[in-house]
């Protein structure tokens, strides 16, 4: 069937940009639904490397239509220098099209961003201080300036202006920062709206036409369940719906027009920023992980903090988006890890719990009970078929899927577009 939909399962960099990519492929049209250059997706096609923030991966298809939709959060700065970047590349940028209601970050967001963090001293959350918090605070307060004001010259000047006078008594009076001037934002955005302004329009109706031709439509998203801001570990989360109902919101189509929903994992558990980590490993197998899998991100280069493969959390993705289907990436960066542990259920007050407790307190509560499994220490990058796989491997990838209880569709074996062993 043809919409599809690819959910991050767990903290992020699971790995998506590399299934996005393959399905992009195929796809006539690809949407971006939520968050902003937050995300940090990783394509390695005909030996380049692309690193894309926010423009939707169907980007290396010359024939594909690529979608901003409503629900991203924008950056013309940064979109434009990936815009730059792909034509430098010699990709044609004609096909990406913005959703005109989609809400723009400005240098405030970003400003504010940085100083709440630091206001927030030892609690704070981690972010990328790249505005997303505070643009998706505007939006809900409804004070939020949208991509089709930034291209509207009186109108954005005006929402500056108006706007300014309360972000500069936050910055000031709040965080004891340095206010902004309007003026040097209006000319500055000006110079960006120009060269945005051809890509924005009702993307809405656009989208409804091509999933009603029966057009194959990939929604790619950005983040992952656990940052959702409903259903993550709030409060250290993102400010957006990564889980798949976000995609309707964020582009404007209904839940009966999704055929698929492809969640990715790793073979272990990742997460950047601050925030509870059942299963994370601050020893020397982290550490070996974390160097073999060069988890460092994409987007900040933080290093990422590493830990065991959790089936507590894969449950919770695949009941929280409906997974119809699971991609599990990097089973080749544990070769050499020694014996493995799969966290099962956690153990709370005395009682085991299969399910993701809603709040930290419960989470601080939750110990992993672990279940241990052979490793193996052969280089399987190689491996196109899953009955060539060591039988250690297959035993890891067929207990995650029964502990799960969702198929396993296609495992990563490293992180180019053929090193997917399908079953
Ligand atoms: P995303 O944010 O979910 O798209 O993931 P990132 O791109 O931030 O991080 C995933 C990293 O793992 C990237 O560097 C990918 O190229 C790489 N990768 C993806 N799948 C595999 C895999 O199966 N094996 C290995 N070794 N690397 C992979
Ligand atoms: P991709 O799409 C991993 C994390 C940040 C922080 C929290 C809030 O590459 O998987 P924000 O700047 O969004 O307000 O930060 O969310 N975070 C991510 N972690 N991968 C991402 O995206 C992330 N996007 C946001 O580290 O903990
Ligand atoms: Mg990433």
């Amino acid at each position: 069937m043809p919409t599809k939909v690819v959910i991050g399962t767990q903290w992020g960099d699971e790995g998506k940009g590399k299934t996005i990519d393959i399905l992009a492929g195929k796809a006539d049209v690809v949407v971006r639904t939520q968050g902003g250059n937050n995300a940090g997706h990783t394509i390695e096609a005909n030996g380049v490397t692309y690193k894309l923030q926010l423009m939707p991966s169907g980007i290396l298809n010359p024939k594909t239509i690529c979608i901003i939709g409503n629900g991203v959060v924008i950056d013309p700065k940064v979109l434009l220098s990936e815009i730059d970047g792909m034509e430098e590349k010699g990709i044609s940028t004609k096909n990406l099209i913005i959703d005109a209601r989609a809400h723009v970050i400005m240098p405030y967001h970003i400003e504010l961003d940085g100083l709440s963090e630091k206001a927030r001293g030892k609690g704070d959350i981690g972010t990328t201080k790249k505005g997303i918090g505070p643009t998706y605070m505007d939006k809900a307060e409804r004070s939020g300036i949208r991509m089709c004001d930034l291209i509207n010259p009186d109108k954005f000047a005006e929402k500056v202006r108006e706007n300014l006078v309360i972000k500069n008594k936050m910055i000031e009076l709040v965080y004891g920062g340095t206010p902004m001037d309007a003026d040097k934002i209006i000319a500055e955005y000006s110079e960006y709206a120009k060269r945005l302004k051809p890509y924005v329009t009702d993307t809405t109706p656009i989208l409804y036409n091509k999933i009603k031709e029966g057009a194959e439509v990939l929604f790619e998203g950005a983040q992952a369940t656990l940052l959702d801001i409903d259903l993550g570990t709030y409060p250290y989360v993102t400010s957006s719906h990564p889980v798949s109902g976000g995609v309707c919101i964020g582009s404007g189509i209904g839940p009966t027009m999704i055929d698929e929903c492809i969640g990715i994992a790793k073979g272990y558990t990742t997460r950047v920023g601050n925030g509870p980590f059942p299963t994370e490993l601050d020893d020397e197998i982290g550490q070996a992980i974390r160097d073999k899998g060069h988890e460092y991100g994409t987007n900040t280069g933080r290093p990422r903090r590493c830990g065991w493969f959790d089936a507590v959390i894969l449950k919770y993705a695949v009941r929280t988006s409906g997974l119809t289907s699971v991609v599990l990436n990097k089973v080749d960066t544990l070769a050499g890890i020694g014996k493995l542990k799969i966290c099962v259920a956690y153990k709370k007050n005395g009682e085991i719990t299969y399910d993701f407790p809603p709040t930290l307190e419960e989470l601080a509560m939750c110990e992993p009970i672990y279940e241990e499994m052979d490793g193996w220490d052969e280089d399987i990058s190689g491996i196109k078929e899953f009955d060539k796989l060591p039988e250690a491997v297959q035993k890891y990838v067929l207990r995650i899927e029964e502990l799960c209880d969702v198929k396993i569709s296609a495992i990563g074996v490293g992180p180019g577009r053929e090193q997917n062993i399908y079953r």
